[in-house]
């Protein structure tokens, strides 16, 4: 691990240390190292969030395991966008809640987004105080710490922040993949759209600085990444809070000029934000994949208005225009919330249509989801379940032949395809992605994984395509 002194996370060494201690001990005792088991849940960055942690744990002498019973350190990174996610979490834990009664010893952890609310660390103290260390989305950092008091005291270490004193850098980081890699180059969200919780949970907009954005770009690459993909709630706002701002487009240009990267990504992206300049920076660098997410959330002007998504449908189809004028090959994706409050049948039919007019290539489609603390929860009018349902049904009919029609113009084309892994439709198949982001399965043996091969696309499957290598 590179040490740095600007690091918040330095402080952590001690505790890294100690712990690492015990765990050695241990294993010289039993022959066994200890071990811990991470799950993930939601978004991109929580994934990457679970990669500090495994990193973190890792440094600390444990080793993962796959399963909760096999381990002694369980850690939940949770979600919170829908309320499933957290349905979710607390079925997991009273599961939990036997395996501790017949081993003491195991250790619980909850983290993430869910955590940051007030009504859900109540609901945690009163039913489910046999969670050891809880902590939030600000201090993932301070781990070690929280786990050595716990371990000093066996009492458990809650510990909440409301706000992100520093960005820290420099934390460990255990990658899934060798060759691709997640980089934040912001964390939080500044836009209150009005059903989201994450500005509550994740705070305000906070960019890193280009330097360490790029250094940490160049690390990765030496260590043999090819494709990064960029993280922040809204990297189109990427920068604006440095001194002197920098521009998102800079930055890819930046990043592109790192040798050994060969693909660059970026997520999300908020259509108000979206910049000519970044278009240009898109159709002009390279290595930054011909592939956008642009969530719209809602056709309806009227509904985006009440959402506070600040862009109206038709500056959304024009800047979808400007973005194919510049870049006449690029896949789009989107999110759709079905059933935000208000929506009537003309609102959801405005959506269908801008699913017809600009034609998809992947969609996300989310049936609206209540949370509390959030304006659209108190809003009135809220869509009974059963039509939300329907229009989903009915959103899903309209997307799902519209993504085929699109898929059929890459018959017969030869793409190159980033090979991720072996594919599980079938023994000697690997399955990689187009720089358009689209899934290949293809024959090939596992040597091939982490390399860019030419792949003829020869069937069309949807939401895949069986191909051939060249
Ligand atoms: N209900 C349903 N979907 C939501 N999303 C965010 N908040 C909610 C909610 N309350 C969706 C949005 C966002 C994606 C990450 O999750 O579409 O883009
Ligand atoms: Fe939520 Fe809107 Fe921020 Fe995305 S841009 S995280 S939907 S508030």
């Amino acid at each position: 691990m590179r040490k740095n002194y600007r690091s918040a996370f330095f402080s952590q060494e001690p505790f890294v240390q100690e712990i690492r201690a015990w765990n050695e001990s241990y294993e010289k005792e039993t022959g066994r190292k200890r071990r811990f088991f991470c799950f993930t849940m939601g978004c991109q960055m929580n994934a990457h969030d679970s990669e500090k942690i495994v990193g973190m744990l890792t440094e600390m002498g444990y080793e993962p395991t796959t399963s909760e019973e096999e381990a002694d350190f369980v850690i939940y990174n949770t979600c919170c966008i829908r309320e499933n996610a957290e349905q979710k979490v607390y079925g997991k834990l009273g599961w939990l809640s036997h395996l501790k009664r017949r081993n003491p010893y195991l250790i619980i952890a909850l983290c993430g987004c869910m955590v940051q609310q007030d009504s859900v660390l109540e609901k945690l103290k009163k039913s489910y105080a046999y969670v050891d260390l809880v902590f939030g989305t600000h201090n993932l950092y301070r781990l070690p710490a929280l786990l050595e008091t716990y371990l000093n005291t066996g009492e458990p270490v809650w510990d909440i922040w409301q706000e992100s004193k520093e960005i820290v850098e420099d934390m460990p980081s255990t990658r899934g993949r060798a060759f691709q890699a997640s980089v934040n180059i912001m964390y939080g969200c500044n836009n209150f759209c009005t059903y989201c919780i994450v500005p509550y949970v994740r705070g305000r907009e906070r960019s890193r600085s280009m330097a360490d954005i790029l250094e940490e770009v160049r690390r990765l690459a030496e260590d043999g990444v090819k494709e990064i993909l960029f993280l922040g709630q809204n990297v189109n706002s990427y920068g604006k809070t440095l001194t002197p701002p920098v521009p998102f487009a800079t930055l890819l240009r930046e990043a592109a000029k790192i040798d050994g990267i060969e693909r660059i990504r970026f997520m999300t992206s908020h259509p108000k934000d979206l910049s000519d300049e970044l278009i240009a920076a898109m159709a002009e660098t390279k290595k930054v994949c011909h592939y956008l997410h642009l969530p719209i959330q809602s056709g309806s002007s009227r509904i985006l208005k009440a959402m506070n998504r600040r862009y109206t449908k038709q500056q959304y189809l024009d800047l979808v225009d400007r973005l194919r004028a510049a870049i006449p090959d690029i896949f789009l994706s989107t999110d759709i919330i079905v059933g935000f409050p208000g929506e009537t049948e003309e609102d959801f039919e405005e959506t269908l249509d801008v699913v017809r007019r600009v034609g998809y290539a992947t969609a996300f489609t989310f049936l609206y989801s209540k949370r509390t603390g959030t304006p659209a929860a108190v809003m009135e009018n809220q869509v009974d379940e059963e039509t939300a349902h329907q229009r989903f049904d009915r959103l899903l009919a309209e997307l799902n032949p519209r993504i085929h029609d699109l898929h059929e113009s890459l018959v017969g084309q030869v793409l190159d395809v980033l090979v991720e892994e072996e594919s599980r439709q079938g023994q000697g198949m690997v399955s990689g992605r187009t720089e358009q982001n689209t899934l290949v399965h293809f024959a090939a043996g596992p040597e091939s994984i982490g390399q860019i091969v030419p792949v003829r696309l020869t069937q069309n499957k949807t939401f895949y395509f069986i191909g051939e290598r060249i």
